[in-house]
């Protein structure tokens, strides 16, 4: 039956854990999916996630299904963490909001609700470089996926330039996907006066902003500063669409827990919008998962938690903030790597797109055991004291060739 079915390449991403799984040697370093590891190379559970199962666990939950848009203390928790106390659509009540499955199952929602209910266009532009997976979870979702420029290899920056020119030829009223804070790959972020321009232009094209933010707290350290281009499209009157995860600044990566949300003309339009995304939801999976939910609530309903939550999230940035200095002084500093290697303390969030090539990358896993992305992007949590000057010496080895 299945004898016609040809064989798939591996994920991009989750094919390197696969690959550094199967390689026995003890040097081995794994930099390529996002999840963060603590200064032994370890996954963290934060303590203020130990502390909310606890309360979770003494309120002897049970288990029954949660409603299809999941649990709404949570999603209302969410939509505040999101878009602020302050904001006039949570004043208002206007925010059509889901639980989602992370923030891939966000995204899916998020298109599958488009390709079927936004009357303007089924293109949506995605920056170049992004997230591989945006990619195929949009196609597949139906929508038309298109590029626009977003990284300048020449500056390893912005390429702000090519990104305004694109955003100004689109077609009038596409969907553009725009990463909310801590751009994945390249871990470079349009400045707030560079969101302010990218703002009007897409007022003035009347484009649909998708807002990916899958990372908030992880660039800056501040959950609240973090969501500024969130806040800023939605205090100039743009309608927007969210999607949210908790995987990276709660570190729940397994459990799943996540929002999609859509900002609405009135109460109303919102219960339409509600209804719908019941619709589009009862046939992919039903309802979601509890457990992760509830300990994210936890956390968000709980001010002391809360605070506590917000300095283990800048703790888990200043712990890859320092990694970036290390890395940056052994390559430039000590070992005179050939190369400008400033970037890697510039950029923010998880990754460091390195500039190393693919075949670099190859031969970095084939020779050092060291793994990462072939488009050279590096989870910067992935490094510790332990493994940093090994790393920074497979890298020297791998540019000099
Ligand atoms: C990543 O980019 O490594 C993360 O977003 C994890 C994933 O699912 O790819």
């Amino acid at each position: 039956t299945w004898s016609n079915v040809p064989a798939g390449p591996p994920d991009p991403i989750l094919g390197v854990t696969e690959a550094f799984k199967a390689d026995k040697d003890p040097r081995k370093i794994n930099l390529g999916v996002g999840a963060y590891r603590d200064e032994n190379g370890k996954p963290y559970i934060l303590p203020s996630v130990k502390k909310a199962e606890e309360i979770v666990q003494s309120s002897k939950p049970d288990k029954e299904y949660l409603p299809i848009t999941g649990l709404p203390e949570f999603t209302k928790n969410s939509a505040l963490l999101a878009y602020g106390a302050e904001s006039d659509v949570i004043k208002q009540g206007t925010v059509a909001i889901t639980q989602s499955i992370s923030g891939t199952g966000a995204l899916r929602i998020g298109g599958a609700f488009l390709a079927r209910h936004y009357p303007h266009s089924k293109a949506i532009y995605l920056p170049a470089p992004t997230w591989g997976n945006h990619i195929p979870l949009f196609g597949d979702s139906g929508l038309e996926v298109r590029k626009y420029r977003y990284f300048n290899k020449e500056t390893v920056g912005l390429d702000f330039e090519g990104l305004k020119a694109d955003l100004k030829a689109a077609p009038e009223q596409s969907i553009v996907l725009l990463h909310a804070c801590a751009h994945n790959p390249t871990g470079i972020d349009p400045t707030p006066e560079q969101w302010a321009e990218i703002s009007d232009i897409v007022k003035e094209k009347k484009l649909f902003p998708f807002f990916d933010m899958a990372y908030q707290g992880f660039a800056s350290g501040s959950t609240a500063k973090d969501a500024f281009a969130v806040r800023h499209f939605v205090s100039q009157g743009h309608q927007i669409a969210l999607a949210q995860s908790f995987a990276k600044n709660m570190g729940l990566y397994g459990e799943r827990v996540g929002a999609f949300s859509l900002t609405t003309a009135d109460p109303a339009e919102k219960a339409r919008v509600d209804s719908q995304l019941k619709i589009i939801i009862r046939p992919m999976y039903s309802n979601p998962p509890l457990h992760g939910a509830r300990i994210a609530n936890a956390i968000l309903n709980n001010a002391d938690l809360y605070t506590q939550w917000e300095s283990e999230v800048k703790g888990m940035a200043d712990r890859i903030i320092s990694m970036r200095e290390k890395l940056y002084t052994t390559l430039q500093k000590d070992l005179n790597t050939p190369g400008e290697w400033g970037h890697i303390k510039s950029q923010i969030g998880m990754f460091s797109f390195t500039g190393l090539t693919s075949p670099q990358t190859k031969a970095l896993a084939e020779k050092a055991h060291v793994y990462m992305t072939a488009d050279g992007r590096i989870s910067m949590a992935g490094l510790n004291g332990n493994n940093i000057e090994y790393f920074a010496q497979s890298v020297d080895a791998a540019v000099r060739g």
